[in-house]
Order: structure tokens, then C-alpha cells, then sequence
């Protein structure tokens, strides 16, 4: 089968189409067919191979040489182990390499695919989607809230934004000028172009932030908190090289820390695989509550190419590879 791999670290020009052996399903996984797979934030960061990653990642040259996590696609053939899923099922989850003909995957990393959504929406919905849900639950989202989402264009943005819609918030979204409509479309109640205006600066009073850019200080963020308002420090701004990532770590990492001394809470946390978390995202797609936004789609052969534009840092919602 082909599949996309990278031997070494570097640029996107590092990644190569190669045929490889195609893989065979354990007792307890399912062999998945892949139609379409997604970028984020950690397969660009593993690529290019920053020294921090380098310590888990292998430290010459990547130990793990496939590409990519997110994937849909159409069940081939199932362990002896599995009963919950059979062949010809559309299913949506995540695997590392999933940037490929075939993945197998484990049965608990997995979800069904609505039937209203394409394999290029569900093939976006892994990674972002349950770092969207797992930070707003992080931040006890309810009904009823005012929440504010700074880097609401994105990948893991977009879902945050119709995710704390369908919990019946009152959303304010920030992005640049070219976002503003479609923040609005997604279903944003407010919109802020923060190339017009700072957010910080405002008067309202937010009870839940969701800071996906971690670009302003912790003063700054808790003056539009609530009393019993909470920060949730979800990223660190778009993936490719930018001369403000290493503040935004230190403002992220810093704001952890001292919030343990102060009355508003800056909470930190790590996306997980849970697979209720996966149902529960394909529910939502289901009631047509969560749309996953996708802004660009390559074919296999030109992942490269899907890549230098997602490290450009301006995707709206995600970037996808499709699969033939
Ligand atoms: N906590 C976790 O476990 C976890 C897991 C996954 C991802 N993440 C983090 O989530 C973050 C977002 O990932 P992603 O995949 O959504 O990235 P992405 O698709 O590249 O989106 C980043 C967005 O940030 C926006 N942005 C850039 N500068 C901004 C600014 N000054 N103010 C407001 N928005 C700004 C961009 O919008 P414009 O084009 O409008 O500028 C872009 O749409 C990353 O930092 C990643 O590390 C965290």
C-alpha cells in the first residue's frame, strides 16, 4: 500500500509517498480502509523535530516514521476480538500513520461516522474535536455561561466554538478579519477581530476563556474573567515557526503555576484518546450541532504541499488529506 513517511526531520520536503507492506489486524483491531486524514498542531511539531519533542520522538532521527493521526474511512476487515464494529462500517478515529491506504487500530479508538458527514469532515474531527470538548469540560462548561474563545478560526477553534453553542453558552469569538463572517456562520453570538480590537481591553466579563494563543498576560486575561471565572490554556497559537512561541509557552506554563495563588483558576490540560468522548462528538454531528470546517483538501500526493500551508499558520478550521 502507499502510505506517507518521513525519515528524517526537517522541512515538509521530508515527506515522501512509499509503498509499504500493508498492515494486518491484531485479535482486538479493526483494519480501517482510509479515505481522508487531517493535520494538526503535533504531526507538524514531529515533523520538524524541535529538540523538545526530539527526547520522545527519537533523538536522530524519528523512531516512528509514519505520518499524521486523525483519519475516516471504511472498515476492511476486524480482529477476532471485536464485535462492536464490522467490515464495510464508516468509522472515525485516530492512529498514528494514519496518513496512508490502510490503518489498523485498535477497537476502543474508534467511532461510527454519522451518515451527514463526509469523510473529509469526520477525518478532521479527532484531534481538534476532543481537544475542543475535553478543554471545555476542563473549564466545567454549562448552559448559560459567557464564554470567550481567542483562536476561534482554527482547527481546534472551530470545534470549540459550535461545541460551547451546543451546550447552550453565550459565545464570543476572536479571530482576524477574513474569519469574521464565518465565526458568525458557525454560530458565534459575538465576534471580535483582534486586529482591530483587544479583547482584554473590553469591559465584559467572561466566565470561561478559552485561550487557544496564549498571547496576552495572565493580568490581562483575568481582568475580563468572572469572580469565579476560569482560564483554560488550550494552545499556543497556530503550528510553524513563529519569533512569539517561546512567550506564549512561558505565558502558558507561568499562568499554570500562579494561578494556584490566585482566585481564578488557569487550568492546563492534555487531549486523551477516549473513545465516549469520540461518540459523543459523533452525536453531535449527528443533530447537525457540530459541523467540522474544512478549508482545504490535498490528495495523498501532495501532503507536503498541505503541510507548508498549515504551517503557515492562518488554516480556517482543517486541513485534510484524502485518500484514493
Ligand atoms: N492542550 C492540548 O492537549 C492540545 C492538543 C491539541 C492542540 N493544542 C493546541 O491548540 C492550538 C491550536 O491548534 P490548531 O490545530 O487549532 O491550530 P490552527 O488550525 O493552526 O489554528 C490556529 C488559529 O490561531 C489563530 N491565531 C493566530 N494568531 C492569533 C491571535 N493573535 N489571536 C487570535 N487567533 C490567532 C489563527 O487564526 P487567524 O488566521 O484568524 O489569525 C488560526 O486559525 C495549538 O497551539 C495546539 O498546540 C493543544
Amino acid at each position: 500500500m502507499k502510505a506517507i513517511r518521513y525519515c528524517e526531520y526537517g522541512s515538509p520536503d521530508v515527506l515522501k509517498l512509499e509503498d509499504v507492506e500493508k498492515p494486518m489486524p491484531k485479535d482486538n483491531e479493526l483494519l480501517v480502509r482510509v479515505r481522508a486524514a487531517s493535520l494538526n498542531f503535533i504531526d507538524a511539531g514531529l515533523v520538524r523535530g524541535p529538540w523538545v519533542l526530539r527526547l520522545l520522538a527519537g533523538l536522530r532521527k524519528p523512531e516512528f516514521t509514519g505520518f499524521g493521526e486523525d483519519f475516516a474511512g471504511v472498515v476492511e476487515a476486524v480482529g477476532k476480538n471485536v464485535t462492536e464494529f464490522k467490515p464495510g462500517d464508516e468509522v472515525f478515529g485516530g492512529k498514528r500513520g494514519s496518513v496512508a491506504q490502510y490503518v489498523c487500530v485498535r477497537k476502543d479508538r474508534v467511532a461510527l461516522k454519522p451518515a451527514n458527514v463526509t469523510f473529509e469532515q469526520a477525518g478532521a474531527v479527532k484531534h481538534a474535536g476532543l481537544t475542543a470538548l475535553q478543554g471545555l469540560r476542563t473549564g466545567k462548561i454549562h448552559a448559560g455561561q459567557k464564554v470567550l474563545i481567542n483562536g476561534a478560526s482554527g482547527g481546534v477553534g472551530t470545534f470549540a466554538l459550535q461545541i460551547a453553542k451546543a451546550f447552550d453558552t453565550e459565545v464570543t469569538a476572536v479571530c482576524s478579519t477574513r474569519n469574521v463572517e464565518m465565526a458568525r456562520t458557525l454560530g458565534a453570538d459575538h465576534v471580535i477581530d483582534y486586529t482591530k480590537e483587544d479583547f482584554t481591553k473590553r469591559e465584559e466579563r467572561y466566565d470561561l476563556l478559552f485561550d487557544n494563543v496564549s498571547n496576552h498576560s495572565m493580568a490581562e486575561r483575568r481582568r475580563i474573567l468572572n469572580p469565579d471565572g476560569i482560564c483554560v490554556l488550550a494552545g499556543i497559537g497556530s503550528a510553524g515557526p513563529t519569533q512569539e512561541l517561546l512567550g506564549r509557552i512561558v505565558r502558558g506554563l507561568g499562568a499554570g503555576l500562579w494561578s494556584r495563588f490566585t482566585d481564578h483558576k488557569f487550568a492546563q490540560y492534555t487531549t486523551r484518546m477516549d473513545q465516549a468522548d469520540l461518540k459523543f462528538l459523533s452525536d453531535l454531528m449527528a443533530q447537525g450541532k457540530v459541523k467540522p470546517f474544512v478549508e482545504k483538501t490535498y490528495p495523498i500526493t501532495e501532503t507536503a504541499e498541505a503541510l507548508r500551508y498549515f504551517e503557515q499558520g492562518h488554516a480556517r478550521g482543517k486541513i485534510v488529506i484524502t485518500v484514493e
